[in-house]
């Protein structure tokens, strides 16, 4: 059968060398995620969630295995590509939002959310930030600092940044960990629903059952001991 998924993960492995102790903090793992849908990470501390959200990021190289992301102009093969070419999938394909936010504080919200849009001179897609920020909640609040924000605000804005290139996969580390539960519920729902309307893949590690249980499929990984 031809596989149509937007993502395709295929027996990839990470082994970090520490001294003398190796871990194989990723081994053999295959997985694949379709245009629209969602698929959350879960397990202990250091089980590995953040290793293969940077690996799906092209931030870490593979051992082994091989990811794939279909874009429309066509198939990116992460084994096949140099650190430059995954740098650019990263920067034109992948959206990211982390537990802490990463605002640039120098920034506005508006500032925030238009940088990406800005880096990659698409006018066309930094037009549409003022909107996003209002569907967000946010549309008083769009020349306010971070430091002005709450952290659900915050969290917000940076879901906004991570969606105004549209695309096609979006990864979140524990974008709610520092939330307490309504703007959890809140940020959570945001993520979703815009993945899914915006037919983005969306790969979101959480320790939050509450929020791993809205995902499509749910891929649960073992603490990790050194060899
Ligand atoms: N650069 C590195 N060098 C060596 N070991 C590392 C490195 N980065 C992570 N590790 C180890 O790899 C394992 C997985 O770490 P990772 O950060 O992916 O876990 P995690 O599931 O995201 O944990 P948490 O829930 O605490 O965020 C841990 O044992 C960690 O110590
Ligand atoms: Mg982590």
């Amino acid at each position: 059968m031809t596989d149509t998924s937007a993502l395709s993960v295929e027996n990839i492995s990470k082994r970090y060398q520490d001294g003398n102790r190796q871990i194989d903090v990723i081994r053999d793992l295959s997985f694949r995620v379709a245009a629209g849908e969602s698929l959350s990470v879960t397990g202990p501390s250091g089980s590995g969630k953040s290793t293969l959200l940077n690996l799906l990021a092209g931030l870490l190289e593979l051992d082994s295995g091989d990811i794939i992301l279909r874009l429309n102009d066509g198939p990116f093969t992460y084994r096949h590509a140099d650190e430059r070419g995954r740098t650019r999938l990263r920067r034109q394909h992948i959206g990211y939002v982390y537990q802490f936010f990463n605002l640039v504080p120098t920034l506005t919200a508006l500032e925030n959310v238009c940088l990406p849009a800005r880096l990659n001179r698409r006018p066309d897609l930094e037009q549409r930030a003022p909107a996003l920020l209002e569907e967000f909640g946010l549309g008083d609040r769009l020349h306010d600092y971070p430091e002005l924000l709450s952290g659900g605000e915050q969290q917000r804005v940076a879901v906004a940044r991570s969606l105004i290139l549209k695309p096609t996969l979006l990864l979140a580390d524990e974008p709610t960990g520092n939330l307490d539960a309504d703007n959890s519920s809140h940020v959570a729902d945001l993520l979703f629903s815009s993945c899914r309307d915006e037919n983005i893949s969306l790969v979101i590690a959480t320790h939050s059952n509450e929020v791993a249980t809205r995902a499509d499929s749910t891929l649960h990984l073992d603490r990790k001991s050194p060899c």
